[in-house]
């Protein structure tokens, strides 16, 4: 950024906080650049503190920003209350009143029951895929609820995929290098409901 545009952003960041309303056309994209900016600085900033404690991530060849992202995502927006069985260790369960422990020996690796659906494991196979997914596979299971290599026609009927694969493609994206990077675990060996 140079000096001019770093005045313009400072300009019409002060026409944003002084008078949102009347900021012209130009400066309402610079406010949205820059609101975007410190969004993704912040999640990203927040996902890396919330890595449940135990749960230890090889950041090895990864995008570590978008590892970060994707934390935020998987760790705030409930992926862990149906993939992670059960979702607290014994002692830690925060309904409970107890200090919060997320079960990090399970940590994603699937196991809770819905009838008939199980919620799969999504930690990394060994070829280092989550859900043995590649990345574009993982996105367009999310957007369309059919798993490829499930039998033609299936949906996913449990995972809230309606909602989840309206994301962006770069929060996909980083969903998907965050479940790189958590330790890969065999199928939960205690499925239950
Ligand atoms: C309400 C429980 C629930 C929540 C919340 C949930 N999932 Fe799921 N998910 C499931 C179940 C159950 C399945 C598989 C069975 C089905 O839905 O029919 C599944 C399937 C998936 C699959 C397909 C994997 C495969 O092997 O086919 C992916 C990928 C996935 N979930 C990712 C996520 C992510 C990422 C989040 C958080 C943004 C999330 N899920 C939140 C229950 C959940």
């Amino acid at each position: 950024m140079n000096a001019s545009h770093r005045i313009c952003l400072a300009l019409a960041l002060a026409a944003a906080s002084a008078a949102p309303y009347a900021a012209g056309p130009g400066q309402e994209a610079d406010v949205d650049a820059a609101t975007a900016l410190s969004d993704t600085n912040s999640r990203a900033m927040r996902g890396r503190e919330i890595v449940p404690p135990g749960v230890i991530l090889n950041l090895k060849g990864k995008q570590r920003n978008l590892v970060w992202q994707g934390s935020y995502i998987v760790n705030t927006t409930g992926c862990i209350d149906c993939h992670t069985h059960p979702t607290y260790s014994p002692g830690g369960d925060p309904f409970q009143g107890q200090p919060e422990r997320v079960n990090a020996e399970q940590y994603m690796s699937g196991g809770r029951q819905f009838g008939p659906f199980t919620a799969p494991n999504l930690t990394p196979d060994n070829a280092g895929r989550p859900a043995g997914l590649t990345r574009e596979e993982f996105v367009q299971t999310l957007r369309t609820g059919h798993n490829p290599h499930d039998p033609a026609g299936q949906i996913l009927q449990v995972m809230p995929w309606p909602a989840v694969g309206k994301m962006t493609t770069r929060d996909l994206y980083a969903i998907y290098e965050y479940l790189r990077a958590i330790p890969s675990l065999p199928d939960n060996p205690n499925p239950g409901p």
